[in-house]
């Protein structure tokens, strides 16, 4: 089995982020194939390309911290029926300067949390949609529209509902799937 690095968004800035709580919670029920690190946002100023000619610090480990990653997670909230603003402003810092987009290739997946039954299902239409442009081949199936209730997933990622563990263990490893037969037709050069 192939062993592949995923560097994980969380949409949300929020201290107690459910979001987050998710993100752990992946990381725990990952295949041991696949060595989950976050990819911060939450210091990123917010991009203009007036920036293009010399990115700032946090911008450029933004970038570093994609090209060393094989494959990116998107672990968000819904808002406004899209994705989070400061989730937006990381994608485009990371598409640009135009000609080096760091998703090019870079498969890619989305699933995210929210207290309501629709469990985020807009938002991640929005974002495959950018992705799309992005060029970063998104895994279509399984898809993972996760209502949080009250205590579903503890502050350690611990999943206290064994049908809902069992998904999110799936999930992860549909996504490890996903991304052998992502490079197994797109090698890389
Ligand atoms: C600005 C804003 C917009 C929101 N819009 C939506 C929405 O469109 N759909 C939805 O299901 N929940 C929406 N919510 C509620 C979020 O699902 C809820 O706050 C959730 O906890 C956000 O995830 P997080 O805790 O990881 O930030 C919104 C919340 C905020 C703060």
């Amino acid at each position: 089995m192939n062993t592949y690095t995923v560097g994980y968004f969380v949409g949300s800035l929020a201290r107690e982020s459910i979001n987050r709580k998710l993100a752990l919670a992946l990381t725990r029920l990952a295949p041991t194939e696949l060595r989950m690190r976050e990819i911060p946002i939450g210091e990123l100023p917010l991009y203009s390309y007036d920036y293009d000619a010399d990115y700032p610090p946090t911008a450029r480990a933004l970038k570093e911290a994609i090209a060393a990653v094989d494959a990116v997670l998107f672990v968000t909230p819904e808002y406004n029926r899209s994705i989070p603003g400061a989730l937006k402003n990381a994608i485009d810092w990371g598409s640009r300067p135009w000609g080096r987009n760091s998703f090019t290739r870079k498969p890619s997946g989305v699933i995210g949390t929210s207290p309501g039954k629709i469990g985020t299902a807009v938002g991640q239409q929005h974002l495959r949609s950018i992705m799309a442009f992005c060029n970063s081949p998104l895994m279509n199936a399984i898809e993972a529209y996760i209502q949080f209730t009250p205590g579903l997933i503890a502050d350690d990622g611990e999943v206290t509902v064994e049908s809902t563990r069992e998904f999110l263990r799936e999930y992860m490893a549909a996504f490890h799937g996903f991304i052998t037969r992502v490079y197994t037709a797109l090698p890389r050069e």
